[in-house]
């Protein structure tokens, strides 16, 4: 027998290269003991390195190293010995990866799979704290994550809250952001963590103000906000009060001319709260290769929303829509149609940039779908805090959001689409189209075209008043 030991219960590295010399040594998986940091040694096992070194390399594929990387993060105590049988099955029998029946590749990936959803509690359900000292206001968090993902989700938390001093506390081990800093700690009991601060009443006033009595699935959401998490969550108080009057509200709104209808709460804080969630979004993979989520921006309250298709390469540096090439021709056709554009509220149908790297260029790719789909949450959400009269969108992939179908532009553009809760829609071209079109005249008639459109929105809204 063989011991491995690493030097934590998330030590990839550890595990790669002893499981590449265990490998290249032909050590069947059996022979192996496994041991982190924090286990009992086997007694039985031996530390002396595997003799019979068999020199050369085999190839590994990145899409194993990926899937790996996030396994080994499972609190499942077998998880080494699973991963490096995976990986001398893929020896011997080369693509098994692909092959989704394999039982020991659907056994690793379910493990991943549990891994993604605790990162993503982590992201959505960890809940500052204010305390002050001499330094100033410092934040505190308390989390009992089901895996060991702690340390990894720590860049998400630097890069969302890089400005604050925060720390994040858990059963395993604390981490601790100055600023500038990362630090580790040991592990934390629940009670080291403050439980009430004004932090919670501005988390209670978002997520009263963003809970929809029509939308409850009380299934659904048992499913998203497991009840482990609720304690830890000042809006979790809320919840028992709002499911049970989720009845009369959902009458209520019925009854309630859209207009009157905004809901309770101030808008630009859940706005803000709102944006701040979406920085962290990993609701589709988009996320990975972005500088930022880029949300929409405008006055909550306004009377006209233009939705376009995603943010493109200036876009996604700045964290702001339409202010690249199509921005700008956007930008003049909004002001020869007499349109103010700081009166509208300009968001994307899907928040982040979907391109592929040529060399140093990112080139722009259309999203799809599933990217659509996961991405109309935030829409939804947008739509619903904002409320405006007007809904616009720019191109085929703000008219899906928008719709939740294929839209054929030629045949929509040009009138009005009465929508659910007496809001109108337009759906036009995007403006990147009239930069793509080569010839002159026909780019001139096309954006005339467009301004004409512009110019009816506008008398619309006027009419609506
Ligand atoms: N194209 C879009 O659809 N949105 C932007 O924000 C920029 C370009």
């Amino acid at each position: 027998m063989y011991r491995a030991r690493l030097n934590g219960p998330d030590d990839f590295d550890g595990w790669r290269d002893a499981a590449r010399n265990f490998a290249m040594a032909g050590i069947p998986p059996d022979a192996i003991v496994w041991e982190s940091g924090t286990d009992a040694p086997d007694l039985f096992a031996s530390d002396t390195p595997p003799a019979a070194v068999v020199h050369g390399t085999f190839p590994v594929p990145r899409a194993f190293l990926d899937l790996a990387e996030m396994a080994i993060l499972h609190s499942d105590p077998e998880r080494f010995a699973l991963l490096y049988a995976l990986l001398t099955h893929m020896r011997d029998r080369p693509g098994s990866l692909e092959d989704r029946a394999d039982p020991l590749v659907r056994r690793v990936e379910a493990l991943a799979k549990a891994v993604r959803r605790d990162i993503h509690k982590m992201r959505a359900f960890v809940r500052f704290r204010e305390l002050a000292d001499t330094d100033g206001p410092r934040f505190v968090a308390w989390f009992e994550p089901e895996h060991h993902i702690v340390r990894t989700n720590a860049g998400f938390f630097m890069r969302r809250f890089a400005s604050m001093r925060w720390s994040i506390l858990t059963p395993e081990l604390s981490i601790h952001w100055d600023g500038e800093t990362l630090t580790e700690g040991p592990g934390a009991k629940r009670e080291d963590a403050p439980m009430d601060d004004p932090v919670e009443e501005i988390w209670k006033g978002y997520y009263a103000a963003i809970f929809n009595p029509a939308r409850l699935k009380v299934g659904a959401m048992l499913s998203e906000m497991p009840r482990k998490y609720w304690r830890n969550l000042p809006e979790a108080a809320l919840i028992p009060e709002l499911v049970a009057g989720a009845q009369a509200r959902e009458a209520a709104m019925i009854a309630t001319p859209p207009k009157n209808a905004r809901r309770p709460g101030n808008a630009a804080t859940v706005w803000q709260a709102l944006r701040e969630e979406a920085m962290g979004c990993t609701r589709c993979p988009l996320y990975k290769d972005t500088t930022q989520t880029v949300f929409g921006e405008g006055p909550v309250d306004a009377p006209l929303m233009f939705i376009g298709e995603q943010p493109g390469d200036q876009e996604d540096l700045a964290g702001r829509p339409f202010v690249g090439p199509a921005g700008q021709i956007f930008d003049e056709a909004l002001e020869t149609a007499g349109i103010d554009r700081t009166r509208a509220y300009v968001t994307n149908a899907v928040k982040h940039f979907k391109h592929e790297r040529r060399g140093k260029r990112r080139i722009h790719q259309t999203p799809e779908t599933p990217e659509i789909q996961a991405c109309r949450w935030w829409l939804t959400q947008e739509l619903e805090l904002v409320r405006p009269r007007i809904i616009v969108a720019l191109g085929a992939t703000a008219g899906r959001a928008l719709l939740g179908k294929a839209v054929t532009i030629s045949r929509l553009r040009g009138a009005p689409i009465a929508l659910e809760g007496a809001a109108q829609g337009w759906i036009t071209v995007h403006p990147s189209y009239l930069l793509r079109i080569p010839d002159a005249a026909r780019k001139a008639q096309e954006r005339a075209r467009f301004i004409q459109e512009l110019r009816a929105i506008a008398k619309q809204l006027e009419a609506i008043g």
